[in-house]
């Protein structure tokens, strides 16, 4: 019998200023939660303020990761060390593979007066962290989305959800990345593969990832947004709504079960390691 995976933590975000003065909610590399491996950390950025994220992320450096960023609503203005510039628009995603190493900006800007996303970092394990640098950019128009009967929308950002495959491959940390968007009164079913690492971020509305019988379900634990959620092991997740609709990114992925030594936006296995990366952006040899 296929096993159900429950809620075993909530977590809830904390306001956190990064880059040049950008004010967001991180739920994962804060002190409660340092890591959630294979997942290194998680923010939620936007704002109805410009002055929240106008300055933005300015160049900066990152090597041994990978940086995820999925835009709902604003632009991103983008360049980085390999000569890449583009624009991120509502929507779009950025799979973006440091690898050796990589020195970008990222700009925020608002679009109709609005401006949200969310950024992840994936770990690298030690045989690839000092991969080439390369990055999979996807436009809205070409992420797959399955529309269920019952008013279900879901995104497919990686992984594979009914035969659909995503819009980003070719990852090592085989990672599902799901916007799922269930009406009220709804339900819905993911599997994910035992032992893999699964979070969901809920930040529309409300619901729940149990399933109790009809009599126990006032007990039920509702989860409203904004809060992340982590799933304990078993073959699959389940929501449902209640009176409204529930969004939230549901994110799983392989752990890699190495050692983490962080330091900003360099992660690797080592406290060597991080000198050396200090070493060569002192020394202009940062990008290979
Ligand atoms: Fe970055």
């Amino acid at each position: 019998m296929k096993k159900l995976r429950k809620v075993i933590e909530i977590i809830d975000p904390v306001y956190v200023m990064e880059g040049a003065g950008v004010r967001l909610k991180r739920s994962i590399a804060t002190q409660k939660l340092d890591y959630l491996d294979p997942f290194l950390l998680f923010d939620h950025f936007g704002s109805d303020d410009p002055e929240d994220y106008i300055l933005g992320f300015p160049m900066h450096p990152h090597r041994g990761i990978e940086t995820v960023t999925y835009l709902l609503d604003g632009v991103v203005n983008h360049k980085d060390s390999m000569g890449n510039s583009g624009i991120l628009e509502g929507d779009d995603v950025q799979w973006m593979t440091s690898g050796s190493g990589i020195i970008h900006e990222e700009m925020p800007r608002p679009y109709n007066g609005k401006m949200e996303g969310f950024q992840l970092w994936v770990n690298l394990p030690a045989k690839i962290k000092m991969t080439t640098p390369r990055y999979q950019e996807i436009k809205s128009s070409k992420i797959p989305e399955i529309k269920s009967e019952d008013g279900t929308i879901v995104k497919i950002i990686a992984g594979e959800m009914r035969g659909v495959k995503g819009a980003v491959t070719d990852i090592f940390a085989d990672p599902i990345y799901l916007d799922v968007n269930i009406p009220a009164g709804s339900s819905f079913e993911q599997p994910i593969k035992p032992g893999h690492t699964v979070f969901a971020y809920v930040f529309q509305g409300e619901g729940t990832f149990e399933d109790l019988d009809h009599k126990s379900q006032e007990q039920e634990i509702i989860i409203q947004a904004t809060k992340l959620a982590i799933f304990g092991d078993g073959d699959y997740i389940k929501a449902k709504s209640k009176d409204t609709p529930f969004r939230f990114l549901l994110i799983s992925g392989k752990p890699l079960n190495e050692p983490i030594v962080r330091y900003g936006p360099f992660v690797m296995n080592t406290s060597d390691e991080i000198e050396q990366a200090l070493k060569d952006l002192q020394n202009n040899e940062f990008v290979k």
